[in-house]
């Protein structure tokens, strides 16, 4: 029997760090649904302690999520602590993974404390955790460039206080495999009271190491892995979780435990959370890069259809790219796209939710011939956002583009429930309806990002928009998808509008005073 390898993913907590990367509580729970269907071991839902809009996505992970462990992360601080036991109350697995830096770096000139009083600070953590879950993780913070015989004094004694999970971070990316995995050994060899707890990894990739770190710390003994999908994280990103996990599968031969992870999700899990951050997945990357399975050069192709093995080492079907393909059509009935909607973790909750979403998608039908789940996935996140879409609707629009001429869009829109119409020129359609929509909003927003990515194939595949707009130290991801990208992109930028307005918005926890 191998070990089993925990997959800790943080991608609604680290991931949300990455600048620009915020979710709102219903994008959190939808995230969290995938992760679990995932089957991730744990998931950090956030700190929820940096706001209260990070409190309630927390509290809404928890109440949603029955199988995985849910995770919220706090500084070693009574507050925190008992601000992530509350937010946790609910959940059926709990657990608070507390810090606090270790490095005399982080210790003299960030803290200002000395190692004395981090020691007590950390175990008072513990104990503290321990009154709301017996599941507690503890990370000595930027470990990677700690002192380890310091490291070996906090972890026992933290051991010693409760703690059931010790997680060794490189925070600033600056570790090489060979020496974190070595690391790690020592580590569990000169703590006397190791044997007690599972000792984890949280790799950042500011070198691109992340998951070679990882994964040497996992040949160390290291049986959780901290990862985030699609490596998003604070700056370079995290250890991206597809890549650990099909490292560790496809080379079974050296690696002494496995992942309970169900990889066929991984690529919609994938796309999901690209779709909701608003950030793209380059091509080329391992695994859920859109190239990661194509074959271009001749003598690849004919080896590969000679031989499939000569030039793949996985299958695409095994991390779910076979996903994409047409599941629904015209003439789908009402059982088969709630079966499909079900199979994609999305349950309605009324009769009334359901036939709404099924009228979009025969209206979606009539426009495409083939629907995938991808674009069940879009169909899905555009109901939600009108259902969110408190103040403002798009009712319609209009472009015009000459050769030689400026265009022009003219915008209606529902403002609070009042109709309006509003018309500019632009540089484009795009930039012409944007200031259509701003002419009778006027919100002084920054756009940070607008992205068009192409759902599907083919050109009657739908666009996807993303809109990012900042305002007063908020951002905020709009999404559209439309079959017309110029309608996707109004839609994309009324909805950050309407995110921005409401009063769930929130600063970005990097932004957030805590
Ligand atoms: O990178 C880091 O050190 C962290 C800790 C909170 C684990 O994210
Ligand atoms: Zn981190």
């Amino acid at each position: 029997m191998k070990d089993k390898l925990i997959i800790f993913d943080t991608t609604l907590r680290d991931g949300e760090q990455s600048p620009g990367a915020s979710m709102n509580r219903d994008e959190k729970v939808r995230i969290a649904r995938a992760l679990e269907r995932l089957r991730v071991d744990v998931i950090e839902a956030g700190f929820p302690a940096a706001s209260p809009g990070d409190f309630e996505a927390v509290q809404a992970v928890a109440r949603t999520v029955t199988d995985s462990t849910v995770c919220g992360l706090a500084r070693a601080l009574d507050r925190d602590i008992d601000r992530a036991g509350e937010a946790l109350k609910e959940a059926g697995r709990p657990r608070i993974h507390t810090f606090i830096a270790t490095s005399p770096i982080h210790m003299e000139r960030k803290l200002r404390m000395s190692p004395d009083q981090v020691v007590e600070r950390a175990v008072a953590a513990v104990k503290r955790a321990r009154r709301y879950t017996d599941d507690v993780e503890f990370s000595p913070e930027d470990a990677g460039r700690s002192e380890e015989d310091f490291l070996c004094r906090i972890i026992e004694a933290v051991i010693a206080a409760g703690a059931t999970t010790i997680n060794i971070p490189d925070t600033v990316g600056y570790s090489l495999p060979h020496e974190f995995g070595a690391l790690i050994a020592r580590l569990r060899e000169r703590i006397p009271n190791a044997d007690k707890a599972v000792f984890s990894v949280h790799c950042h990739n500011d070198l691109g190491l992340a998951v070679a770190n990882s994964l040497a710390a996992v040949l160390n003994g290291a049986r959780q892995v901290e990862c985030t999908i699609n490596g998003l994280g604070e700056r370079a990103g995290n250890a991206a979780l597809e890549e650990v996990v099909m490292a560790v599968r496809t080379r079974q031969d050296v690696f002494p435990c496995d992942t309970g992870i169900n990889t066929r999700e991984i690529v919609p899990c994938s796309k999901l959370v690209s779709s909701i951050t608003g950030f793209p997945v380059q091509p080329n990357k391992a695994i859920v890069g859109a190239n990661a399975f194509a074959h271009e050069s001749g003598i690849h192709q004919d080896g590969v259809l000679k031989h499939r093995e000569t030039y793949e080492i996985m299958r695409a079907e095994d991390v779910g790219w076979s996903a994409n393909r047409m599941v629904l059509g015209k003439h789908s009935g009402r059982n088969a796209f709630r079966t499909r909607m079900k199979e994609l973790g999305i349950e309605f909750e009324s009769e009334e939710a359901l036939n709404e979403a099924f009228a979009r998608f025969k209206e979606l039908a009539d426009k495409k011939h083939e629907i995938f789940d991808e674009d069940l996935q879009a169909l899905i996140s555009e109901q939600i956002f009108e259902a969110e879409a408190e103040r403002v609707k798009l009712i319609a629009l209009h472009v015009c583009a000459d050769t030689g001429e400026i265009p022009v869009a003219r915008v209606v829109l529902k403002i609070d429930g009042e109709e309006r119409t509003g018309e500019a020129g632009g540089s484009g359609v795009v930039d012409a309806t944007f200031k259509a929509v701003e002419s009778l909003l006027d919100t002084g927003a920054t756009l940070l990002l607008y992205s068009v990515n192409n759902i599907t194939t083919g050109t009657d595949a739908q666009g996807e928009v993303t809109v990012r707009l900042e305002k007063a130290g908020r951002v905020v991801n709009g999404q559209g998808a439309d079959t017309d990208i110029v309608i996707a992109s109004a839609k994309a930028y009324i909805n950050a509008v309407n995110k921005l307005l409401s009063p769930r918005s929130r600063k970005h926890p990097q932004a957030a005073d805590v």
